[in-house]
C-alpha cells in the first residue's frame, strides 16, 4: 500500500516538476523571441570602394568590437550587393572614374545608396549626373543624413588629468601651408597681417616641412594658429582647426565658415574669427595686445576643464555610425538635386 501511495506521491511530483520546468521553457524562448523581433536584424553595408584606395581590414565584428555598436556587418565584398541593406559610394573615385556606380544591377527595393564626401562643394564638381540615384548623403555637414564632422568635443572622463597649455615661446602667430593660392580668400587675408606681424610659415609651400612628430610641438609655441580652410563653405571645419590649433595647444584664428557653425560644434570663447574684426590690421593688434594679457589669454583653454579634442580618422569608425544612423532615417528619400543640396 505505502508503495502505491509513494508512487502516487512520486508521479504528482514529477509531474509537477515537468510542467514548472515547461513553464520555464515557454517563458525563456517567449523571451527570446521577443528580444529577436524588438531587436534590429543585423545590417550589411557595403562600401563599393575605398577612399582614396587605402583599404582597412574589416575582418570580425569591427562595429561591435571597436566602437560598441552590435549589429552592424561592414563589407568591401561587392559580390554581397544584392543583399547589402546599404552600399556606400565614395565620390573622388566616381568623380576620376576609378570606380563606377552598378547601375546594370537589379538593385534591391530597400536598398540605400549612400553619398559619401569629406570635400568642400568645389572639389566635387558637377554633380548633376547623380541626381536621382542617392538616398542618403554623409559629409561633415550637419544637414547630411550621416553627418560625419572631422572632429567634435566630448566630456572628459571623471578623474582626468588637466590640460597643460604648452610654454610659449616668442612666437606670436604660426601657419601651415601646403597649397599656396594667391586667390584664395586665406592667402590674401595672410598677406594683410604679415604686414603688422610676424607670422611663422610652415609647410611645403615656403619649403618648411615639419614632420608628424614636430608639427604640434612646433604650433604649440606659438599663442596662436591660422586655422584657414582652403574653402569656405557652411560647416566645413577641417582637421586645420581639430588637430593643427586645438591639438597642439594653440588658439585658433579662423577663417572659413561663420561663427555660428564654429559654435555649433566648440566653445564659442575657444576661437578668434576672422570676420569679427573690420581689417587685418585691426585682427593683428587685437592679437599682439592678447598675447601679453595671460589671464585673458587663458580663458581660450577653459573648456579644457571639462571637454577634449576627438577626431575621426578611421573610416570605418564612420561607416559604422550609418547603422546607428539607420533607423532614424527616412526611408524613400531620394536626393534629385545633389547639387542644390551641396551647395546649400
Ligand atoms: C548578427 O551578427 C552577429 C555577429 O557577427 C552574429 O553572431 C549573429 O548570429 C548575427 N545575427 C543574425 C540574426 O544574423
Ligand atoms: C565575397 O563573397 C563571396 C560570396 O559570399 C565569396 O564567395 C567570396 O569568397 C568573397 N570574396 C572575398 C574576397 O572575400
Ligand atoms: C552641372 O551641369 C548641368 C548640365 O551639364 C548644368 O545644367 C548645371 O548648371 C551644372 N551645375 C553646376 C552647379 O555647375
Ligand atoms: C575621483 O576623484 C574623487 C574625488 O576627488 C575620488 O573620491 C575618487 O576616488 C576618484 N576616483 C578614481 C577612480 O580615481
Ligand atoms: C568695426 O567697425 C564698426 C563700425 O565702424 C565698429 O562699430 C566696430 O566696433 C568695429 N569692430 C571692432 C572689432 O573694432
Ligand atoms: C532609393 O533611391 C532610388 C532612386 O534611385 C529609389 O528608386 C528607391 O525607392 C530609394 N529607396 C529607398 C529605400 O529609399
Amino acid at each position: 500500500m505505502t508503495t502505491y501511495i509513494s508512487l502516487f506521491l512520486s508521479a504528482i511530483m514529477l509531474f509537477i516538476i515537468s510542467f514548472y520546468t515547461f513553464h520555464q521553457r515557454l517563458l525563456v524562448l517567449t523571451r527570446i523571441a521577443v528580444a529577436h523581433l524588438l531587436r534590429p536584424r543585423n545590417l550589411t553595408i557595403l562600401l563599393w570602394h575605398w577612399p582614396f584606395g587605402v583599404s582597412y581590414s574589416l575582418g570580425g565584428d569591427v562595429c561591435a568590437t571597436e566602437y560598441g555598436i552590435p549589429g552592424c556587418f561592414l563589407s568591401d565584398n561587392a559580390s554581397l550587393f544584392h543583399h547589402a541593406d546599404a552600399v556606400v559610394f565614395h565620390h573622388h573615385e566616381l568623380r576620376t572614374s576609378r570606380s563606377y556606380l552598378p547601375l546594370h544591377l537589379p538593385r534591391p527595393a530597400s536598398q540605400r545608396w549612400i553619398w559619401l564626401s569629406l570635400e568642400p562643394p568645389v572639389n566635387n564638381g558637377n554633380l548633376s549626373r547623380y541626381n536621382g540615384l542617392f538616398n542618403w548623403t554623409m559629409t561633415y555637414h550637419r544637414q547630411a543624413d550621416v553627418p560625419i564632422p572631422y572632429g567634435k568635443l566630448v566630456p572628459l572622463p571623471p578623474n582626468s588629468s588637466s590640460f597643460m597649455i604648452p610654454k610659449k615661446g616668442d612666437c606670436l602667430v604660426s601657419w601651415v601651408v601646403s597649397n599656396y593660392q594667391p586667390d584664395h580668400e586665406r592667402s590674401q587675408v595672410y598677406q594683410g597681417l604679415r604686414k603688422y606681424i610676424p607670422i611663422q610659415v610652415y609647410g611645403r609651400w615656403p619649403r618648411r616641412p615639419l614632420s608628424e612628430q614636430s608639427l604640434l610641438r612646433t604650433i604649440g609655441r606659438c599663442h596662436f594658429y591660422l586655422a584657414f580652410e582652403n574653402s569656405v563653405a557652411p560647416d566645413y571645419i577641417t582637421e586645420k582647426l581639430w588637430r593643427n590649433a586645438y591639438e597642439a595647444g594653440a588658439v585658433p584664428v579662423v577663417l572659413g565658415p561663420s561663427r555660428a557653425d564654429y559654435e555649433a560644434l566648440v566653445a564659442p570663447g575657444s576661437f578668434i574669427h576672422v570676420n569679427d574684426f573690420n581689417s587685418t590690421q585691426e585682427l593683428a593688434v587685437f592679437l599682439k595686445q592678447l598675447a601679453t594679457d595671460r589671464r585673458s589669454y587663458e580663458n581660450y583653454f577653459k573648456w579644457r576643464q571639462t571637454h577634449k579634442v576627438k577626431r575621426y580618422t578611421d573610416w570605418r569608425e564612420r561607416l559604422c555610425s550609418i547603422c546607428v544612423s539607420y533607423y532614424r532615417l527616412p526611408s524613400n528619400k531620394v536626393y534629385y538635386d545633389l547639387d542644390a543640396w551641396a551647395y546649400s
